[in-house]
């Protein structure tokens, strides 16, 4: 019923797997015995988080915050708030921070410094796609699943106006979906 609304598919649910797998198996040679706090940004983690969970051979906390740049269209504001803080300290813990995608940095980057100012013993970043053309500040997350081009996702936690977030693969919006809604 959703997939009539999509233009093209960019990343199946066979490569999703692929991806989340690998990423896996780096994050557990990377974090044997240092307990880490799996930080996931709500809402866009959530089917990413959940299938990286699964694959991480160590013993992990979850944690989860809401922060907002968007506002459910399709371009960034610029601005970014806090909607829900996390409950744990992180202070002198590890912290791996999940994301969904990496487009212009700033949300990211925003909560990189929160971490590190409420002493963090170390803040990294592991994030399904990475979309370097929108880029506005510098900014490498250190895991990354897949590198995109400059264009609008939808679909495996990723939203257009709150909707498509439970497709299970990743791709593009037909147009007639968003200029329609205009
Ligand atoms: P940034 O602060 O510009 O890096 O934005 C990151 C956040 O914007 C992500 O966590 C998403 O919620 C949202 N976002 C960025 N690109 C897309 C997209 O192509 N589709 C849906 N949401 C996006």
């Amino acid at each position: 019923m959703l997939d009539k609304d999509i233009e093209s598919v960019l990343i199946s649910e066979k490569e999703i797997e692929e991806i989340v797998q690998n990423l896996g198996t780096k994050i557990t040679n990377d974090y044997q015995d240092k307990f880490p706090i799996i930080l996931g940004l709500l809402k866009g983690c959530v089917p990413f988080m959940a299938q990286l969970l699964k694959h991480l051979e160590m013993h992990i906390e979850i944690a989860f915050m809401n922060v907002s740049s968007y506002h459910g269209g399709m371009e960034s504001s610029g601005e970014v708030k806090i909607d829900m803080d996390l409950g744990t300290p992180v202070k002198d813990r590890h912290v791996l921070i999940a994301e969904d995608i990496v487009d212009s940095g700033r949300t990211i980057q925003s909560v990189v410094k929160l971490l590190k100012y409420r002493g963090a013993k170390s803040v990294k970043v592991v994030t399904l796609m990475d979309k370097p053309a929108g880029r506005v500040i510098d900014f490498v997350p250190e895991y990354i699943g897949k590198t995109i081009p400059k264009a609008f996702v939808v679909g495996y936690g990723l939203d257009y106006e709150e909707k498509y977030r439970n497709l299970p693969y990743v791709g593009t919006l037909k147009p007639k979906i968003y200029l329609t809604e205009e």
